[in-house]
């Protein structure tokens, strides 16, 4: 299993935001995790990128025990967050961003990965020594990912990536994650695009007030009536 946690608490004073949270990602797998708003999606990936503590429970990492290690120390582990509203420095030039995704490597390979980008993205290559503040949301989307795949990551987490773009870009977002799953990369997707994000995922979880409520087979979550009575505002088509 690539990513094990067992009994995740994260509190904030009196807000208990995670609780006792199990879960667990295997190499390869696509993974989502669902809630409505407040539910504790974010505070569970930034518990597991190191950047608030765990106030109880254990995660394992490639089966390093990383509970306790810094969020450089992590990506040096090779896990990497796309953060809730993307966080792209827009002072900067696209080509700045995408090293700082790289920081913490010391191989002499990131020159030939940031190439890399570039052929997959020919609109950040056009615009690489231009600040990222010319980018659209797509775009700076776009951005935001590449960077953290230039920690070369074995799991990658993204909060929310589908928020504020348009329908096509959706689609052309959830292509790159299917695709970048087929190329052995494992994810773990927080989305408010429930159906779209279990029609790429093999599992899905929901969470409410910090719990898991529901979790199983994508297919499974996604004819599950208590989940379309929250989420999609009807029952689903099968009884769950
Ligand atoms: N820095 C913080 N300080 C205090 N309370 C916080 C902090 N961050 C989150 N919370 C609280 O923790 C709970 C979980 O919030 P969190 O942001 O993890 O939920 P979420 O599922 O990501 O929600 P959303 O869908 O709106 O992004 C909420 O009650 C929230 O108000
Ligand atoms: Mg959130």
């Amino acid at each position: 299993m690539l990513l094990e946690v067992e009994g995740l608490d994260v509190r904030y004073g009196r807000t208990h935001a995670v609780k006792a949270l199990s879960l667990q990602v295997a190499d390869d797998e696509l993974v989502t995790v669902l809630g409505a708003n407040g539910a504790g999606k974010t505070s569970l990936l930034r518990a597991l990128q190191g950047l608030v503590p765990a106030s109880a429970g254990r995660i394992r990492f490639g089966g390093v025990d990383i509970t306790r290690m810094s969020p450089p120390e992590r990506l040096r582990q090779r896990l990497a967050l796309v953060p809730e509203g993307r966080q792209i420095v827009i002072s900067l030039t696209v080509h700045e961003n995408l090293l700082m995704g790289a920081y913490c490597r010391s191989d002499s390979d990131v020159r030939r990965d940031v190439e890399g980008v570039y052929d997959r993205f020919p609109n950040l290559a056009a615009r690489r020594d231009m600040p990222a503040s010319v980018l659209s949301g797509g775009e700076q989307q776009m951005l935001a990912i590449s960077r953290a795949l230039l920690a070369r990551p074995r799991l990658m987490m993204l909060d929310e990536p589908s928020l504020g773009l348009s329908p096509l870009l959706v689609e052309r977002l959830f292509d790159l994650l299917r695709n970048l799953r087929a190329d052995g990369l494992a994810i773990l997707l927080v989305e408010q695009n429930t159906q779209m994000a279990l029609k790429i995922a093999s599992r899905g979880l929901v969470m409410e007030l910090g719990k898991v409520v529901l979790e199983g087979p994508s297919e499974a979550l996604a004819s599950n009536d208590r989940l379309a009575a929250a989420y999609f505002g009807h029952a689903a088509p099968h009884a769950g």
